[in-house]
């Protein structure tokens, strides 16, 4: 493996001894169809630690939607194992949940605030009083406090993944599982809705696995960034993308980094089985 991650602060020291929150070892993923075998990823690891905005970046069909089912418990890998804080993830579970890129994620028939509440209820960990205020508290968090009320049809693509972002957060997983939560939107909600991740972020320090194929958005949103090769997926580099924030959007520094990371996307790998 190209490991370029560079420990250039004295978190990311302390951060080499640290046990991770999430650990993917040698982990392969098939998909067993009547006609054939899919191997949708091969011998992945990687550690993800708290506060991390870690990012699977690779071309569409490398297995990155498929790593995240594995980690939320939807898919067991045919070798290798995850470990969530030391222990074998093999079923879903409220410490880890997913917000997808589709807009239908969302119960039609409940109401903004009811959507948020409602993995709430399901957990119970919280109170009746304390779920309202929960709910209330992460819909003005993504900006939808004037919406609590609204159905999910009256609201924008943007706003909906809002709400799946608010309810996902609200019930306070140990990692937030994220696949392409942006890619439908158009490039200036986009863009908008990158920039209030990190917002967010910087409030809950939060643990993040964020799927992408886009660079630019993994350069954006991560802290650090593990490039997949292409069908099936296998690493091809880790690189720590910390030090770049919204700010650092056009500057030379980061299309220097988008550029090195373009070409181990498009260059073939040595290590690969089919040489790509
Ligand atoms: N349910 C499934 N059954 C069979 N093959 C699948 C299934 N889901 C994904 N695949 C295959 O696994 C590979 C990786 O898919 P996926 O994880 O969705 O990639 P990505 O999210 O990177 O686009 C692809 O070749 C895809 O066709
Ligand atoms: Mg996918």
């Amino acid at each position: 493996m190209n490991v370029i991650y560079q420990p250039h602060t004295k978190r990311a020291y302390r951060r080499a001894d640290a046990k991770p929150l999430l650990s993917l070892q040698n982990v392969t993923l098939r998909y067993r169809t009547e006609a054939s075998i899919i191997t949708a990823a091969h011998d992945v690891s990687f550690d993800v630690h708290r506060g991390d905005r870690f990012i699977l970046l690779g071309a569409s069909g490398c297995g990155k939607s498929s790593l995240l089912k594995a980690v939320g418990g939807f898919l067991k890998p045919a070798a290798g194992e995850i470990r969530l804080e030391g222990r074998i993830v093999d079923a879903p579970g409220p410490d880890r949940m997913m917000v997808f890129q589709e807009f239908d994620q969302l119960l039609p028939w409940k109401t903004i605030l009811q959507n948020v509440a409602y993995p709430m209820r399901k957990a119970k960990k919280w109170s009746s009083a304390e779920i309202c205020d929960r709910a209330r508290l992460f819909t003005a968090k993504v900006g939808l406090e004037k919406f609590a009320d609204a159905y999910p049809h009256t609201l924008s693509g943007g706003m909906k993944q809002r709400v799946a972002i608010a309810r996902a957060m609200a019930i306070e997983p140990k990692i937030l599982l994220m696949d392409e939560p942006f890619a439908a939107l158009d490039a200036l909600t986009r863009r908008k809705m990158q920039d209030d991740l990190l917002e967010l972020w910087s409030g809950t320090r939060s643990t993040i696995l964020f799927v992408t194929h886009s660079i630019e958005e993994a350069v954006v949103v991560g802290s650090r960034i593990l490039v997949l090769t292409p069908h099936p997926g296998q690493v091809r580099a880790e690189i720590n993308a910390h030090q770049f924030a919204f700010a650092d959007l056009g500057s030379a520094d980061f299309g220097n980094l988008c550029t090195r990371i373009h070409h181990m996307l498009f260059t073939p790998c040595p290590r690969h089985p089919k040489g790509q």
